[in-house]
């Protein structure tokens, strides 16, 4: 029976394999060490990934008009869901079902981009015109609206910042340690970028009262 189970068990990786490697040219681009559930559902040609990226279990990646850009050495948890565009609500008389995607302007469709070192957790659903920036976490279950900046953490519906992965020079050394020089963020503008979340947070705060 043991031997059976580890049969079966080979027999399904192996054809999960053959399945991924003969769906993967569907997507418009892809780099090395790409890992994808061939049972999710993709709209291939609008999404582009890089290096070393798994998009776990079940995912739902749809962007009928618009680019998905998925950056490298990112990983979902299961069943994340992006959806790259939005239907038209704004057309007094018509129904919303019966507007045509030829008649989607631009800004229906924005797209979304994830980029390098990210990590979206289960079930996360990431909404059209949203980046995720480099470093972030993006928590379970959280509905993103809004973009997330560069290695901080976004939890909740709608996500909001709770904090950042690091203080500013922390990132500033983690950064140096993967990154060359051209491609590092500056301390100024990571300053601002938490000096911002700080601010929204108490405004937020504030609206609450
Ligand atoms: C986002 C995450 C990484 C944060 O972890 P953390 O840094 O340890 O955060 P903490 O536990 O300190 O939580 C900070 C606050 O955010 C809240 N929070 C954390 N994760 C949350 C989530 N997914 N949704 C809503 N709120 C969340 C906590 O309750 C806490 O709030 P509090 O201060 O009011 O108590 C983690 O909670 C998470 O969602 N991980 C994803 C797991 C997953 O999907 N794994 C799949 C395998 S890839």
């Amino acid at each position: 029976m043991a031997m059976y189970a580890t049969f079966i068990d080979v027999a399904l990786r192996v054809w999960f394999r053959l399945r991924m490697i003969a769906i993967r040219p569907l997507f418009a681009a892809y780099g090395r060490r790409f890992d994808f559930d061939p049972d999710g559902i993709y709209s291939f040609r609008t999404i582009t990934v890089g290096d070393d990226v798994s998009l776990g279990l079940r995912p739902v990646l749809i962007a009928t008009r618009a680019q998905i850009r998925i950056g490298n050495h990112v990983m979902f948890g299961p069943e994340v869901t992006i959806r790259g565009g939005n239907h038209r609500i704004d057309i007094v008389g018509r129904l919303m079902k019966s507007v045509t995607d030829g008649e989607k302007r631009p800004e229906d469709d924005p797209g979304v981009v994830i980029d390098d070192d990210v990590w979206v957790g289960a079930r996360a659903i990431i909404l059209a015109g949203v980046t995720i920036g480099r470093g972030a976490v993006v928590g379970a279950g959280a509905v993103v609206t809004h973009s997330v900046p560069p290695y901080a953490i976004a939890v909740g519906n709608p996500a909001r910042v709770v904090r950042f992965r690091w203080d500013v020079d922390t990132i500033l050394a983690h950064e140096e340690l993967l990154y060359p020089a051209e491609k590092r963020f500056s301390k100024s503008y990571l300053d601002k970028l938490q000096r911002c979340e700080k601010l929204s947070a108490l405004q937020r705060g504030n609206d609450d009262r």
